[in-house]
């Protein structure tokens, strides 16, 4: 059957990337609305959400050079994915 041999992984899933939002990236970045404190240098996700050019590959390029203090994250293509459209949803 086609939809049951798709894995579960490779779906987009907004709440997927808000989880993986929330564990790896929350204690420096504002990573939802609702969030009142992180680190002053991270920019919100809701504004990185607003750059022009972001996207999915610009994200797991940047994420591949880890920016200062970031502790190396280790996503996999469907994981990059759906932070992506995680944090395209913040606009
Ligand atoms: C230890 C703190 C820390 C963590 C954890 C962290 N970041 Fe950052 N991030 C920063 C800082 C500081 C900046 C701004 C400085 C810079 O751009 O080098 C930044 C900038 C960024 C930018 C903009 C970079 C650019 O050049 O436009 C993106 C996108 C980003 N982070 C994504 C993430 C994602 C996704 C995660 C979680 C997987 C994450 N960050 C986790 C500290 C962190």
């Amino acid at each position: 059957m086609v939809f049951a041999s798709a894995a579960p992984a490779a779906a987009a899933e907004p709440q997927n990337g808000k989880d993986i939002a929330t564990r790896w990236c929350a204690s420096c970045h504002l990573v939802d609305r609702n969030q009142t404190s992180a680190t002053y240098q991270a920019p919100p996700f809701g504004q990185i959400a607003r750059t022009p050019d972001f996207n999915q590959n610009k994200l797991a390029f940047l994420l591949l050079m880890p920016h200062p203090n970031m502790p190396t994250v280790a996503l996999n293509r469907a994981e990059v994915a759906d932070l992506a459209n995680y944090i395209r949803s913040l606009r």
